[in-house]
């Protein structure tokens, strides 16, 4: 078993990575937050495969507990699936003293995540991340949300969890696009933090062991960013590097593309546009190309600029006439940097230009 403790002004708690944990759900968690009530929040994919591991280990351990299950997939990540969750905890009669464990992949991790941190101003979450995306990004770090109609995450908190446990052995069961779904997050992290990580994440062959590693890595990365950045408001935003014009590809797709492959699309973009500006040399465009192909994710859009800016405006990260690009300079170095509006247009327009002949995959 692999540990990360990340600490944050907020809380310190331990990310465990390894064999049969969530049969040691209950017994980890208990000495944390004592043996109170417990509700298991998953999807109708992971709810299925993985919930009674999770009860056994919380009987075990003296829990009382409750199983609320949402219909998989990004869709449920809204204000109609957030309200009866909310709705159970209080039938249940949860107190602060109690836990939310969140079964599942990134929507889960999100969804139970915002529950916890809104009901009674805020109860105990463990993180059980079962998809390789949220193992790798999002259940490590307290960004909390729910999407709404004008675009994702507009509503969410920042709210550390308690204790997050990855379960290796999930990946088994793990589909093979959504394998490819969180190597989009692995490549991101590579290519805004080390160079190592990048190669690794682009092997032509990797197994479980390989995969656990990476994981590891990309924990012990966003423990160090969000540690001195918890709240975002500088560094952090670096995790954010082909999200701008990946949430746009991920909104006009009626959020049917999944999370990492619209983030892939965001990165060929905005590192095309950067070596048009000859911030970074065409290399790094080839070799992010290279490595995205490999793991069978996108490099190109078939949406327009129009519709792709359209659905930008709506983007959290815009504050006023200005949003804050991550550009890249070398593999596993990149810069922040402002700027208005339409010069984001420019950069996506330059990106879109220079990626529609690639022969690659297009989201
Ligand atoms: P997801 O939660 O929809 O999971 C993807 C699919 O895989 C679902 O159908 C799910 O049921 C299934 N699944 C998960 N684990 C499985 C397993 N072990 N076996 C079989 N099926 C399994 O999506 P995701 O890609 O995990 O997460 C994407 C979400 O995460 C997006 O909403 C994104 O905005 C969010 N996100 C949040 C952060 C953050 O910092 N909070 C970071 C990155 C992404
Ligand atoms: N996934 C981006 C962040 O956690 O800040």
């Amino acid at each position: 078993m692999n540990s990360v403790t990340v600490s944050t002004p907020s809380k310190k708690y331990y990310v465990h990575t390894g064999a049969e944990l969530l049969s040691a759900a209950g017994e980890i968690a208990a000495p944390l937050r004592g043996t109170g009530k417990a509700l298991i929040v998953s999807d109708s994919n992971v709810a299925p495969l993985y919930a009674e591991r999770v009860q056994k280990s919380l009987d075990h351990a003296g829990f009382t507990h409750q199983l609320h299950v949402i219909p998989a997939g990004e869709q449920s990540k809204n204000i109609h699936s957030l309200f009866p969750l909310l709705n159970a905890m209080a039938s249940f009669g949860m107190t602060r003293a109690d836990t939310v464990f969140a079964l599942g992949g990134g929507v889960i991790g999100d969804m139970g995540g915002l529950a916890a941190s809104l009901y009674m101003r805020g109860i105990g979450l463990v993180q059980l991340p079962t998809s390789l995306l949220a193992a790798v990004d999002s259940s490590v770090g307290g960004k909390t949300a729910i999407d709404l109609d004008a675009g994702k995450n507009l509503v969410g908190t920042f709210y550390q969890p308690d204790l997050v446990l990855y379960d290796t052995d999930t990946i088994a069961t793990l589909p093979g696009e959504q394998l490819a779904n969180g190597f989009g997050e692995i490549v991101k992290t590579g290519m805004i933090r080390d160079e190592r990580l990048f190669k690794a994440s682009a092997a032509e062959k990797i197994d479980a062991a390989a995969i656990a590693n990476l994981v590891h890595r990309c924990v012990e990365i966003k423990r160090d960013v969000v540690r001195s950045d918890e709240k975002e408001t500088g560094l952090r935003m670096i995790l954010n590097f082909g999200h701008t014009f990946g949430h746009a590809v991920e909104k006009c797709s009626n959020f049917s593309i999944p999370h990492g492959f619209c983030v892939a699309v965001g990165m060929a973009l905005i590192t095309a546009a950067c070596v048009k500006r000859r911030i970074c040399e065409p290399e790094v465009y080839s070799r992010l190309v290279a490595a995205l192909r490999v793991r069978g994710l996108p490099a190109a859009t078939r949406y327009s600029a129009d519709d792709l800016f359209a659905s930008m405006m709506a983007d959290k990260k815009r504050a006023s006439n200005t949003v804050t690009l991550v550009l890249p300079r070398e593999i596993g170095v990149v810069e922040r940097r402002k700027v208005m509006l339409d010069e984001a247009r420019e950069f996506l327009e330059e990106g879109l230009e220079l990626t529609k002949n690639a022969q690659e995959a297009v989201a």
